[in-house]
């Protein structure tokens, strides 16, 4: 799947991709923002309304303080820096001001339809060579570049959250991406300070094709009695060097996003290692998403203290 891209090709890449379009304002798509405008793009966020935007840039505005309290030699910010990074982002509830964008990525609600609706919509709108980026973790990325009429400028990028913290990116080719569009993806992610790794477009890439199993699994020891949630925790952040185990980060999350997770992996492989334990489907059920929601497997009413759930 290597492709070589050479000094020239890196160059031309540059030159093409100067302003970028996100789609949604929600944990991905703010944090997308962040990056990209922190790597110096002009940055527009499309929302369907702005207190969507608001509650996204105030999550921004959080996150860049955390960079500027850190010093400069440990990956910190400048004040100065900040403000140049802010001044660089651009909200907007109207689709035309994507026009111009030269890359657009999508980061909306995991939901097909939806998704396939906001592509369509902006189809006519977006510059002829941009190229069009989905977040998606677990939809088909070829299904999405059906609702456009140039498949061939479609691709998958996977960021991981916190997004501003997560170095890694899933560059995701699918059967009808161009190679050079697939190249300039990856350079383009490599711009953003991230790391890319290639992958192709099978149900979960890389990244939930290994972590989604070992999450349903805890959930499933914990289910048996094979220990508690504080200790299976433990025993995966103490044992392996996890930074988080894996209650702690399933509630990180989103119990409702895992589980819908499963539902797509479970329809692409029927196995059963992808299939939603019971625990998991009643805490969705009873709203109970996580560090969101205020709680999930632990309760977060303090949350500098979560307490672990007995279920
Ligand atoms: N922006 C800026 N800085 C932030 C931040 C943010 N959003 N969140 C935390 N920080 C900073 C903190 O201020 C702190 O800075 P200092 O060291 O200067 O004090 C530093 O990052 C470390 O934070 P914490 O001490 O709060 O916590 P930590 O050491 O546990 O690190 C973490 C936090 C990076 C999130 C770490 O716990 C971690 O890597 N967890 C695993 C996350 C993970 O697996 N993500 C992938 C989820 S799967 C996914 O996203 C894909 C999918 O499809 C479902």
């Amino acid at each position: 799947m290597a492709r070589i891209c050479g000094k020239d090709c890196e160059a031309r890449i540059e030159m093409n991709i100067k302003k970028v379009g996100v789609l949604g304002c929600g944990l991905m798509g703010s944090g997308i923002a962040q990056v990209c405008a922190s790597a110096g793009f002009d940055v527009t966020v499309l929302e369907v309304e702005q207190k969507y935007l608001d509650k996204g840039f105030a999550g921004i505005d959080k996150s860049l303080a955390k960079f500027a309290e850190r010093p400069v030699e440990k990956g910190g910010i400048t004040p100065q820096q900040r403000d140049e990074i802010r001044s660089r982002l651009r909200g907007t509830t109207k689709r035309e001001d994507l026009a111009d964008c030269d890359i657009v990525i999508e980061a909306i609600i995991e939901n097909v339809e939806e998704k396939k609706k906001m592509y369509a919509s902006i189809d006519a709108i977006i510059k002829k060579d941009a190229i069009f980026a989905s977040n998606t973790s677990s939809i088909s990325v070829t299904e999405l570049l059906t609702a456009v009429k140039r498949p061939e400028r479609f691709i998958g990028l996977h960021f991981f959250n916190p997004v501003p913290l997560m170095k890694l990116v899933e560059v995701v080719k699918t059967i009808a991406t161009a190679p050079e569009v697939y190249d300039a993806a990856y350079e383009f992610a490599k711009k953003l300070g991230k790391v890319p790794v290639r992958t192709s477009d099978k149900t979960g890439f890389i990244v939930n094709r290994l972590l989604v199993p070992y999450l349903l699994d805890a959930i499933r020891a914990y289910e048996e009695g094979v220990g508690s949630i504080e200790d299976i925790d433990n025993a995966m952040k103490l044992g392996c060097g996890y930074p988080m185990g894996p209650f702690t980060l399933l509630d990180f999350v989103g119990l409702d996003t895992t589980y819908y997770i499963t539902h797509v992996m479970y329809d692409e492989f029927k196995e059963r290692r992808f299939a939603s334990p019971p625990l998991l489907k009643r805490l969705v059920m009873a709203g109970w998403y996580g560090k969101k929601s205020g709680r999930g497997f632990y309760d977060y009413a303090n949350p500098e203290k979560p307490v672990a759930g007995k279920f």
